[in-house]
């Protein structure tokens, strides 16, 4: 099976892309990256050697670059992203082009391939819990029919995709699925994040900024564990399908903050409390009962052992962390 996957060099895409060549030898993916400030080339160093995988330095919004791409697979699974809430605030208009316009291109070249060969093709639309915005302190859980309604630049951007998904496969018949989850941690994540950013300052005893009084809640998911949800969604899933994807795994910002403090052995004292971000929602939380009872999929992870595994993976990555760093700080 060969598929074009997108945002490959990204947090989740170089975990899905390093992930499924690993386990399964018939893959083959061309993976087509812009390496926006949040792509990294080097994080897909092991492949370069591997002729299952294509390294594609391009942009989703090439209409030509994309249609020649997707001529050459069988699906295509979408990361690609501007995927960060604080830079959304600052300056929506590129989450506005990649996560919408982008999305688009890509929705129209598979269309394109199909009306032209015949072919049908899978898309494949990675999207995120934060589309049906914030639950406040309802005590409630995020359903695939909870309303969509997004707070942010960026989570408005990321609804607007999904529904050209689905609009595209209403009118004009493609076969699409959208897997929504929640927060990622783990390898390879850029250290602008919450966990990542945190592990980097309380590693260097630098205070660690927390919004607000750290009260907001989110729901953490092992990468590993969401890039299987996503296999098994692509190979799985009826057309149309929606899934959420979750780890039943809710933390308090200033929890993970303590607990990252604690394995790092630093003092809460490094803890800075920040003017709060601008519409934060206060919870987001998953009901993964669907993914869970009709495909089968379960979390691997627990937090406690994730959470180490990736205090340590950012031990062994020094300069991986430094160079991307560097990016932010230039
Ligand atoms: N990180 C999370 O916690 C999380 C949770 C749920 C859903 N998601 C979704 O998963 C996807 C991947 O997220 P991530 O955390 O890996 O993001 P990321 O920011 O780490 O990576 C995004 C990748 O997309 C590439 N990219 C950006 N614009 C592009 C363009 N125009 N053309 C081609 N490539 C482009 C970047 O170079 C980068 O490699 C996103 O769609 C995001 O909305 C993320």
């Amino acid at each position: 099976m060969r598929l074009l996957v997108t945002g490959g060099a990204g947090f989740i895409g170089a975990n899905f892309v390093l992930r499924m060549l690993q386990r399964l030898p018939e893959l083959e993916l061309i993976n087509l990256d812009a390496l926006t400030y949040a792509g990294c080339r080097e994080s897909l160093a092991s492949l370069d050697a591997d002729p299952r995988h294509t390294f594609v330095h391009g942009d989703i919004l090439d209409e030509s670059l994309v249609g020649e791409l997707v001529a050459r697979v069988e699906g295509v699974i979408n990361f690609a992203a501007e995927s960060h809430v604080d830079r959304s605030i600052e300056d929506p208009d590129v989450f506005l082009r990649t996560n919408i316009l982008g999305v688009r291109v890509l929705l129209d070249a598979v269309r394109q391939e199909e009306k032209k060969h015949g072919r049908k093709l899978r898309f494949h639309q990675v999207s995120t819990d934060e589309v049906y915005g914030d639950l406040g302190d309802s005590g409630d859980y995020f359903r695939e029919d909870t309303p969509l309604a997004p707070s942010s630049p960026y989570s408005a951007s990321k609804t607007s995709a999904d529904l050209l998904v689905g609009a595209w496969r209403r009118t004009f018949g493609l076969d699409t699925v959208i897997t929504r989850c929640s927060n990622n941690y783990g390898p390879y994540q850029f250290p602008e994040k919450l966990i990542p950013l945190m592990i980097w300052k309380a590693r260097r005893g630098e205070k660690l900024p927390v919004y607000g009084k750290g009260l907001n809640v989110r729901d953490w998911l092992h990468v590993e564990d969401h890039v299987d949800a996503i296999w098994e969604v692509y190979t799985k899933a009826g057309s149309g399908a929606v899934y959420n994807v979750g780890g039943s795994n809710e933390w308090r910002n200033i929890d993970i903050v303590k607990r990252i403090l604690a394995e790092t052995g630093q003092p809460e004292e490094l803890i800075s409390y920040v003017a709060d971000r601008p519409g934060h929602d206060l919870r987001y939380a998953i009901d993964a009962g669907r993914i869970r009872r009709e495909l089968g999929w379960e979390p691997s992870y627990t937090f406690e052992d994730g959470l180490k595994h990736t205090i340590q993976w950012y031990k062994e990555h020094d300069a991986w962390v430094d160079a991307l760093r560097a990016r932010v700080e230039s």
